[in-house]
């Protein structure tokens, strides 16, 4: 293995704390930590300096308007995220550098390199494809495609003319595509034949056209990557290469509001049904460029590696805006990170050489278990920076990654931040640490958050609490939920009032002001990195006729972080089988697709009530997790928790 420097030094005094060394602070954009007093100072003075290293059509009025439930910023200020991420950097002379590489998931397949000259006439061609359908500023946009490179051409061309995207995860069933369609009201959908996926061609086009039955989808644009033999429909169906070999390359990028609505991303809440969250042009360009640039510390000639799904927020700000904002290079994988072998995403560093890896603990621990070996085969000494996301991570995943992947030379930036914030949010910068296993850190400068007790206190070092942010709010924190601002004000601002964003997640700081994040208060489950809502399990399971009730719990596992395990009582006079069980799962298959199915399901004559009838969730969780019970007396049936206690294996 090459030659590797040294970026990151134990501290002698603390346990497993660790701190940049003189030649990381030298190379880091940020090292000074006197970056944190002076933003907290002002944020919106601190922000509105920043955002000035974007391009600007014309420069804001007013940078922040505090409104109750209707923050802005930017506030006349005009814009463009496709500009801002691809004719900056062609203005500035730098066309020739790689904006993409893309790597498929059939090794004998070759790489793709494209430059930003490249991307930025594939994003004008398609912008004025869509146009020629169309589309118009405002109009929202479906896209339901694989990890191949016209996701980031899509979102591109989209942000270019103004029309906001709602990408849907390529893996989601056609119903859950279906229901964001629909709330989206979006009249085009942007899809693929397919993609491979362990060897396998996957039929996407399928799935597609079932999700935009019944929707106002008018026309569904399809990408080719697998053989093109899937069926088109007169009228509907065109082909993405056929649209973009009609249209012209010049396409200029729309001057936006600062608050124009840049995208929905639908994310799972407590209920049932899933929340669009609506992101800004402005404000979102500013985080995400920044946050991208210091957490990473990108510079020229990096090689940027989110291994997310475009399908997920991370995917949308650190594989496309953020790195193409900052003008590096955003590395893509199609494919499963075990094709052939588990030791693809190494070898994947080495070839590309990779300088920064941004992936999720679940990733982490499925590598790990496969023993050191595999990263041990390959060059990793390109790697300069290392990033978490999504979930807690523990200790030996942090170590294992700090160890065997970074050569205990990179940072481990753990970044704590969700689909409603946009953009990192909590993090110790690479060039100021520590970095801590377990600790993401501080509030990103010019954010401030604190732990809080339920009466809205700050909890005391050590105290566990809930994590808030305070007004003035993040310039990319969403501006609500798509056609429900009363779940937007509810769901966020009931806690603690309009001026602190409550995260429903539970966090504890240290005495260093550091945060560790506990995980999620409310019923959102994070499996294998990958949102979900237990209420979205249940309603998925109740679909199938042979169930009467059901009640859907998380528990705690060793390499997804937390996994569904389902209680479900039959309709009367159908008894428990293999075969239903089998049935249940290819339910929750059609309704949600593979990421909802539950680990185990109880089959159950009954779950503890109360006397209002209540499912008492609390009680299946403990149940699950072998924690005590806690009290009984007020349950309806407090018989049927011994019984349960025999179907889970309960030790107590
Ligand atoms: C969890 C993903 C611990 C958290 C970007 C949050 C984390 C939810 C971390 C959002 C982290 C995200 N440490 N937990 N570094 N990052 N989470 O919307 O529970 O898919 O509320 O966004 O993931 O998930 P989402």
């Amino acid at each position: 293995m090459a030659e590797a420097k040294k970026w990151v030094m134990k501290d002698p005094k603390r346990e497993n704390v660790f701190w940049p060394t003189a030649e990381l602070k030298k190379q880091a954009w940020v090292s000074d930590e006197a970056i944190y007093k002076k933003a907290a100072a002002d944020p919106v003075a601190f922000w509105s300096q920043q955002a000035e290293e974007l391009h600007w059509f014309k420069k804001w009025d007013k940078a922040y308007d505090p409104a109750p439930y209707a923050y802005k910023w930017f506030i006349g200020g005009k814009t463009n995220l496709s500009y801002n991420s691809l004719d900056r950097h062609i203005q500035a002379g730098h066309g020739d550098r790689v904006a993409i590489i893309w790597e498929p998931e059939p090794v004998e397949e070759k790489a793709l390199h494209i430059t930003y000259k490249e991307l930025h006439e594939r994003v004008c061609r398609f912008a004025n494809g869509l146009k020629s359908l169309g589309v118009k500023k405002g109009d929202r946009v479906g896209i339901y495609l694989p990890m191949i490179p016209e996701a980031v051409v899509a979102m591109q061309a989209c942000a270019r003319i103004g029309a906001p995207h709602s990408v849907v995860f390529s893996a989601f069933s056609p119903e859950s595509l279906r229901d964001r369609l629909d709330d989206a009201g979006a009249k085009v959908l942007i899809t693929a034949d397919g993609y491979y996926r362990r060897g396998k061609p996957i039929d996407l086009k399928k799935a597609a056209e079932q999700g935009a039955e019944g929707t106002k989808v008018e026309k569904i644009v399809v990408v080719k990557r697998l053989d093109g033999s899937a069926s088109m429909k007169a009228g509907r169906d065109v082909w993405y290469h056929d649209l973009v070999a009609k249209a012209s390359a010049d396409c200029a990028a729309e001057p936006l509001d600062a608050e124009h609505l840049s995208f929905l991303l639908y994310t799972s809440g407590t209920t049932g049904k899933p929340k669009g969250i609506m992101h800004t042009t402005g404000g979102y360009a500013v985080q995400s460029y920044l946050t991208a640039k210091w957490n990473f510390d990108l510079h020229p000639g990096d090689i940027f590696w989110c291994t997310a799904d475009v399908g997920w927020v991370t995917g949308h700000t650190y594989i496309n805006y953020g790195p193409l904002m900052n003008g590096v290079t955003t590395f893509m994988y199609e494919g499963s990170p075990d094709m052939p072998d588990y030791g693809r995403m190494w070898a994947i560093v080495q070839k590309h050489k990779i300088t920064q890896l941004y992936t999720a603990p679940t990733l982490i621990r499925m590598l790990i278990k496969q023993g050191d070996e595999w990263p041990a085969k390959y060059d990793l000494s390109t790697l300069r920076v290392l990033g978490t996301v999504g979930e807690p991570i523990n200790v030996d995943a942090w170590m294992w990654y700090f160890e065997k992947i970074g050569g205990e030379r990179c940072p481990i930036i753990d970044t704590w931040w969700q689909t409603e914030t946009g953009a990192n949010m909590v993090n110790n910068l690479p060039g100021v640490g520590p970095f801590i296993p377990t600790v993401a850190g501080r509030g990103f400068p010019g954010i401030i958050g604190d732990i809080l007790d339920s009466g809205g206190q700050p909890t005391k070092v050590g105290e566990g609490g809930y994590l808030a942010i305070y007004a003035p709010f993040p310039p990319s924190l969403t501006r609500g939920i798509y056609g429900d601002m009363d779940r937007f004000k509810n769901q966020y601002f009931s806690d603690y009032g309009p001026e602190r964003y409550f995260t429903s997640d539970g966090a504890r700081k240290d005495d260093m002001g550091n945060f560790r994040i506990t995980g999620r208060v409310d019923d959102v489950m994070n499996v294998a990195g990958h949102r979900l809502a237990t209420a979205e399990v249940e309603s998925a399971l109740a679909q199938n006729d042979k169930v009467s009730e059901v009640a859907v719990v998380s528990k705690p596992h060793d390499l997804k972080g937390e996994v569904p395990v389902a209680f479900v009582l039959l309709r009367k006079g159908i008894e428990p089988s293999e075969e239903i069980r089998k049935d249940l799962l290819a339910t929750v298959n059609r309704v949600i697709g593979p990421t909802g199915r539950p680990e185990e399901i109880i089959f159950a004559h009954d779950v503890p009530k109360t006397r209002s009838g209540k499912i008492m969730r609390r009680i299946l969780k403990s149940l699950v997790r072998d924690e005590p019970v806690g009290d009984l007396t007020t349950l309806l049936n407090p018989e049927t928790v011994d019984e349960l206690k025999k179907a889970v294996g309960y030790k107590g």
